[in-house]
């Protein structure tokens, strides 16, 4: 008889692996490899049925019936992240630390649906329904038209969507939900898949939209979100620094909408509330011009945001010396180090770097670039960039620059904040902004001669 078939699968990642080991090779966390525990029998699928296999051409398909209307929420920043509205049948994760105000998000998103109509019902597995009235009631919304459920149990659950037919379910959280055909405990990669597979198919089945909630853990025993990213249409990452109030929702994955979208929140007393002008927020802490400090115009999603770049450098105590990164990149900043060494001449050896986006804030954007070497630079020289100036280009191995997409929005957004110039790449479509003097260079020489007057 042959031997039955082991499988071990990454909790960080998801990654499969025929036999165990301390190190996940995939995603290099340590301790998070455990043994899938197989799904016991039980009665087959009914989604197995006489369609199975049934097609239909394409031409069929009526063009007539326009897809159902999003619902939106009227939280305005909920609702651009989701693309636009809630679409009907949709399955969507939230993913994020704990703490972070995952619970807190969903509760006044399920609220807010509620009240335009929606049938919401609100399952946590983490708290009871009291202590979810009770937070409720600190938010605002104890008369909100939500239904509340305390359940874990994933069979429990089903059938209680089944008979109420919601429009939305809030599943707070997916690593506490548990199907009892799967033999491994709560949490586990199998039990996190199972749980996620059947809701996200029931949303498409009874056209009920789906939105899972997941905790980002360290732990090795509990899987975490990405184990489901791919099982549904829309992945949000909820961020933030403990420190700050402020909070950024972030759609990674859409199936209905750009992704890269970002909303913005601040954590008040009474939840959370919305950011409609993230520009003014992220740069209100700023003092008056200094030495390693740029505002970078950068481009989130549809919209443009300005943020500081802090940089300091100093002599390195060490005999390594040190590079630190917050917010961006690490590879990206020895990238531009280098750069500047090779094609400028001027280098970073000994010296240590410390390089932080403030307000919490995480820049993926390659544009960012410039900003970091212009903040670099005036770290290291000690010498402050011209005032009210923004910086964006993408910097290439060669020392050249690339023109950035979008630079008239990301002038006009500089201008709204009182902002008179802007360093950016030559080349592209000339763009012209009132009242901001667009300073443009070919390549980073250009620019270091240019803005502090050395090559
Ligand atoms: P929560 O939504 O429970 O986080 P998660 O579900 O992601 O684990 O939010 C927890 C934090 O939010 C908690 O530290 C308290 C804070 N908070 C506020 O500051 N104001 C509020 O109105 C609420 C409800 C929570
Ligand atoms: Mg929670």
């Amino acid at each position: 008889m042959a031997k039955p078939v082991k499988n071990f699968s990454c909790t960080a990642c998801a990654a499969s692996f025929n036999k165990w080991s301390g190190r996940c090779d995939a995603c290099g966390e340590w301790n998070t490899i455990s043994e899938d525990k197989g799904i016991s029998a039980g009665p087959p699928s009914k989604s197995l049925g006489a369609k199975r296999g049934a097609t239909v051409a394409l031409t069929d398909l009526s063009t007539e019936e326009s897809p159902p209307p999003r619902s939106l929420s009227g939280i305005g920043e909920l609702d651009r992240v989701l693309g636009g509205g809630l679409v009907p049948a949709s399955a969507i994760l939230v993913g994020g630390d704990p703490g972070i105000g995952k619970s807190t998000l969903l509760l006044q998103g399920a609220a807010h649906f509620a009240r335009k109509g929606l049938k919401t019902i609100y399952v946590s597995g983490e708290e009871a329904s009291a202590q979810v009235r009770m937070r409720a009631q600190r938010l605002g919304l104890a008369d909100a038209p939500v239904k509340l459920a305390a359940e874990t149990n994933l069979r429990n659950i089903l059938t209680m969507l089944e008979t109420e037919r919601p429009d939305l379910a809030i599943i707070d959280s997916i690593q506490t939900m548990w199907a009892d055909n799967v033999e491994s405990a709560p949490g586990s990669v199998s039990q996190v898949r199972a749980a996620a597979h059947e809701l996200t198919s029931f949303a498409k089945r009874r056209g009920v939209s789906v939105v899972l909630v997941g905790h980002v853990t360290k732990e090795g025993q509990i899987a975490g979100p990405r184990v489901v990213e791919h099982m549904v249409d829309t992945v949000l990452y909820f961020e933030g620094e403990r420190g700050h109030q402020f909070r950024i929702l972030r759609s990674v994955k859409n199936r209905f909408g750009p992704a890269d979208e970002i909303g913005v929140f601040e954590m008040t007393g009474a939840g959370l509330a919305e950011v409609t002008n993230p520009s003014a927020l992220f740069l209100s802490e700023r003092g008056g011009p200094a030495a390693g400090s740029v505002v970078f115009a950068g481009i989130e999603g549809t919209r443009p945001l300005l943020v500081e770049l802090q940089a300091l450098v100093a002599p390195s105590p060490h005999s390594q010396a040190r590079r630190a990164v917050v917010g961006w990149d690490s590879g990206r900043l020895a990238m531009i180090l280098a750069v500047l060494e090779a094609r400028c001449g001027i280098p970073f050896a000994g010296l240590d770097v410390y390089l932080n986006v403030a307000g919490g804030m995480k820049i993926t954007e390659p544009a960012a670039d410039l900003a970091v070497a212009a903040a670099l630079l005036s770290a290291r020289e000690d010498v402050a960039l011209p005032p009210e100036t923004v910086v964006f280009g993408e910097i290439s191995l060669s020392g050249g620059l690339r023109p950035a997409s979008q630079t008239e929005n990301r002038l006009k957004e500089a201008q709204k904040l009182g902002f008179t110039s802007a360093i950016a790449p030559s080349g592209g479509k000339p763009v012209g902004v009132s009242g901001i003097t667009l300073n443009t260079m070919g390549d980073l020489t250009n620019f270091v001669g240019e803005i502090f007057g050395a090559g």
